[in-house]
């Protein structure tokens, strides 16, 4: 075992499912201490419990909803009172919200910017000031493919990512000189619950299954893990020069112009 993040403190958010999950198992892995942020405390719960027995170093889980300023406050307080001051955000929570432009309402708007864009905000003003006090901290925003490309019929989603991957670079550079880096991660499809309820939702899920790999380079499509370790990276050391700045990782397909 490597233990790449032995000593360190992370707050995942989203660790209840999917990516996060994936990320949250693999940082425990790695030797960090973690606190599990999610909506879902049950399996966020049960995951924390499981990968403190397998790891041995601290883990729980936090219930919050990113949404919410108050409730991320007390759940990041509570987190350092019992892990110690975090070192290391990994901004995961979000949803799909996939709407005709003008049948949106305003509901869906809002659901979508708040959790996909306020919410990573929330999570970072409240564990800026300590990792400013300590003069170190590694944040990583869980963008998208949607940050980047435009795929017809996903509006307002590709909105919010476009403006996390701003909000990446734009605090990125604000906090450099203080010891704070600021990267995203943009995933193309991963086959996560919400991937697999997206899927279930068309009306032919199997033949879109094998459309979506199809319109990949590599002809498959990508794995919790292979955000997670590309998350993990960012987020320890070896990425120390490292700042401001968003990888892809789509198995190459927003570098495709035709097919
Ligand atoms: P998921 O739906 O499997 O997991 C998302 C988690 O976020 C869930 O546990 C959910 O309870 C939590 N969550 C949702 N709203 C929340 C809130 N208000 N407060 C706290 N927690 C909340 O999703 P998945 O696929 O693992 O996605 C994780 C991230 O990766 C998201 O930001 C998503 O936009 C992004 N992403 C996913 C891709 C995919 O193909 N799966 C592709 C590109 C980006």
């Amino acid at each position: 075992m490597s233990q790449r993040l032995t000593n360190k403190t992370a707050i995942i958010t989203g660790a209840g499912s999917g990516i996060g999950s994936a990320i949250a198992r693999l940082f425990a892995r790695e030797g960090a201490r973690i606190a599990l942020f999610d909506l879902n405390t049950e399996t966020t719960a049960a995951l924390a419990a499981q990968l403190q027995e397998a790891f041995g170093q601290q883990c729980m889980a936090c219930v919050a909803d990113v949404t919410q300023p108050q409730q991320v406050q007390r759940a990041v307080v509570q987190a350092q009172d019992a892990l110690g001051p975090i070192d290391i955000l990994i901004n995961c929570a979000g949803v799909n919200v996939f709407r005709d432009p003008l049948g949106l309402e305003d509901d869906d708007w809002q659901r979508c910017m708040e959790v996909n864009l306020k919410g990573p905000y929330n999570l970072i003003r409240s564990v800026l000031p300590g990792m400013l006090a300590r003069h170190y901290g590694n944040i990583v925003n869980v963008a998208s493919v949607h940050g980047h490309k435009i795929i017809p019929g996903a509006f307002p989603y590709p909105v919010a990512k476009h403006g996390l991957i701003g909000m990446t670079r734009s605090l990125g550079v604000e906090y450099a000189s203080r010891g704070i880096r600021v990267n995203s991660v943009s995933p193309g499809l991963i086959m996560t619950p919400a991937a697999e309820a997206w899927l279930a939702s068309c009306p032919d899920p199997q033949a879109e299954r094998e459309r979506q790999a199809a319109l990949l380079p590599c002809k498959r499509i990508g794995e919790p893990d292979e955000v997670a370790y590309t998350a993990l990276f960012l987020a320890s050391d070896e990425a120390r020069f490292i700042n401001a700045t968003d990888i892809l990782v789509d198995g190459g397909r927003s570098q495709v112009y035709h097919d």
